[in-house]
């Protein structure tokens, strides 16, 4: 029997991760830039055992069904072969999000599982090489090996694509992103499918992966020197072409709902009145606004005009992933 136990939190993308040049190995189009929060994250605990027939996924106590326990069967698959180890596996996964909003997240759900796989099997991996493997479970759990801000190379090979931290100096302590939730419905179009979608049909993808790339510089020149005005300006643009993408796919499709819609130009009308703070979106109707600690109250002030308190949700920056004890 091996068990192992690890806490990732979730990331969220500047310059998004947004197609894939390699289905099976999960290797992007483009370099993507995120900030790892610590207002959610998982708790993952994993025990590969003899007695077990099967593998089992229990997510927050509930068994998941066969179709939602895929992607965490298929890195299973991934870890056994790698540690010769023949037995299946019972996972346990607690996703802590302050309320059940759509916010629980690949990302941290499959780098807190790398984490315990990596804990479990004795692999031994560098957090550089745990950012490898967690990338073959989801793309943007890469990230979430490291803390702060991330930038996830792209590579060209499973060897040479993953995720490493960009040293702000602290910067990013001064930071913080308010989640404004608008639907906690289940996504027609996850991630996997939406970006597959769009790289193989939207005529606007090509020119998406180019300014993603110059997006990126700009980005990481506004981390280096702290300019806040800068990197919202570059986050919220990013986003947006992103989202353009998907209304050139075929068949199109959008993750905006009219209150995104709402939320975002409520965004822009309180960066008019003199207080900077930015949006981006991933994809779901939620719109996560960047802003500076020092504003928080005054920008709650205006948003609540809108959202409920209940809507609105603030995370800082977080730390990298976490080996635990096993209860
Ligand atoms: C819009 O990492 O969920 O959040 O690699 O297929 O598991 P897979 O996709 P996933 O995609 C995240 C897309 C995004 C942007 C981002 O996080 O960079």
């Amino acid at each position: 029997m091996f068990k192992g136990k690890a806490r990732a939190y979730t990331n969220i993308a500047l310059i998004k991760y947004w197609g894939k040049e390699n289905q099976a190995l999960i290797l992007p189009k483009n370099n993507s830039l995120s900030l790892t929060l610590d207002g959610f994250y998982t708790e993952t605990e994993v025990l590969f055992t003899e007695e077990a027939t099967k593998d089992c996924f229990y997510l927050d106590g509930v068994k998941q069904s066969e179709q939602a326990t895929k992607k965490v069967t298929t890195f299973l698959n991934l870890v056994r072969e790698r540690a010769n180890c023949p037995f299946f596996a019972v996972v346990r996964s607690h996703n802590h999000v302050p309320t059940a909003a759509g916010l629980a997240s690949s990302a941290s759900g499959l780098a807190a599982l790398a984490g315990a796989c990596n804990q479990a099997l004795g692999l031994n991996l560098a957090p550089k090489e745990l950012s490898k493997l967690a990338r073959r479970g989801s793309g943007s759990a890469c990230r979430s090996i490291f803390g702060g801000f991330v930038e996830w190379d792209r590579g060209d090979s499973d060897e040479t694509s993953y995720a490493l931290p960009i040293d702000a100096q602290g910067w990013e302590q001064e930071l913080a992103m308010i989640f404004l939730l608008i639907n906690d419905q289940p996504k027609d179009v996850s991630s996997r499918e939406g970006m597959q979608r769009t790289v193989e049909t939207s005529a606007f993808y090509p020119q998406w992966v180019k300014e993603a790339q110059a997006d990126l510089h700009i980005a990481k020149e506004a981390i280096q020197h702290h300019d806040f005005q800068k990197l919202g300006t570059v986050m919220e643009a990013n986003a947006l072409k992103m989202h353009a993408t998907t209304l050139a796919a075929v068949p199109p499709f959008t993750y905006w709902s009219p209150d995104s819609l709402r939320a975002m130009n409520l965004v822009r009308s309180i960066r008019q009145a003199g207080l900077f703070c930015y949006f981006t979106m991933d994809a779901g109707p939620n719109v996560k606004v960047l802003c500076q600690k020092k504003d928080i109250a005054a920008i709650f002030e205006v948003l609540s005009s809108t959202f409920s308190d209940q809507q609105m949700v603030v995370a800082y920056a977080g730390p990298g992933i976490e080996l635990l004890e096993m209860d």
